[in-house]
């Protein structure tokens, strides 16, 4: 979700406001995309490098978190939809980390649709982390091999299924430390439009173009060959 402070910056407004209408765009996309037969979508709130903002912007941006909870979290009771917010917890607003367990558990139950919210995300962190854990587990007797699925299942994305498709909006082409090690076969979509823009229309142009692409998962094209 990039380009909030260049939206506001073209029309003269403080970068504040270009997060407010980040945050309705992040509720139309939400809502528009269960519609497009998508069923997990993960969002990047809040990278670990965020933190290097001035001050204001990043309690503007901690106070979205608290509006974007507060104000959605009965829509996704309702929507079946399941919220998880990955990233590290350390460094996160006491009151922030409450509403997010609470948010968590109130719709651990719920399987149409999963958002996962990236806030003070890092994916070196997060594989860093996993790592850790197997190190651990590893030494406890739990596993005795390292295996990519071991790898995988200690990251916070675990719950999730394959990532198939990566956006980033504004027209950066980078990944900026979001989901490294799920990307490896995702298809990537760079769209020019700024995040506060961002709706039904764009998505469904990210995925006419995730349509178009051919995925060989490092195999060559043509007819599948016999499995076994
Ligand atoms: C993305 O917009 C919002 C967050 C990082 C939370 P930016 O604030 O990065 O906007 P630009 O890149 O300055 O336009
Ligand atoms: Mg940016």
């Amino acid at each position: 979700m990039d380009g909030n402070g260049r939206w506001a910056q073209r029309r003269g407004v403080p970068r504040a406001v270009g997060h407010r209408e980040g945050v309705q765009a992040l509720k139309r996309t939400v809502e528009a995309a269960p519609q497009f037969g998508i069923r997990c979508l993960t969002v990047y709130g809040f990278s670990t490098e965020n933190w290097n903002r001035p001050l204001d912007e990043v309690s503007d941006l901690m106070g979205l978190v608290r509006a974007y909870v507060r104000s959605d979290l009965e829509r996704m009771v309702r929507e079946n939809v399941r919220l998880r917010v990955i990233g590290q917890r350390e460094g996160v607003p006491d009151d922030i980390l409450e509403l997010i367990d609470d948010a968590e558990a109130r719709t651990a139950g719920n399987d149409r649709f999963l958002l996962q919210v990236a806030f003070n995300y890092g994916a070196r962190a997060d594989i860093t982390e996993a790592m850790r854990r197997l190190h651990a587990d590893m030494k406890a007797g739990v596993i005795d091999e390292i295996t990519d699925a071991a790898i995988s299942q200690r990251l916070s994305t675990c719950e999730a299924p394959p990532l198939d498709l990566i956006i980033r909006t504004s027209g950066e082409v980078r990944l900026s430390n979001f989901l490294l090690w799920e990307a490896a076969y995702a298809e990537l979509v760079f769209q020019e439009v700024l995040w506060p823009d961002y709706g039904p229309e764009a998505l469904s142009a990210a995925l006419e173009a995730f349509r178009c692409r051919q995925r060989r998962f490092g195999a060559r094209p043509g007819p599948m060959r016999a499995a076994g």
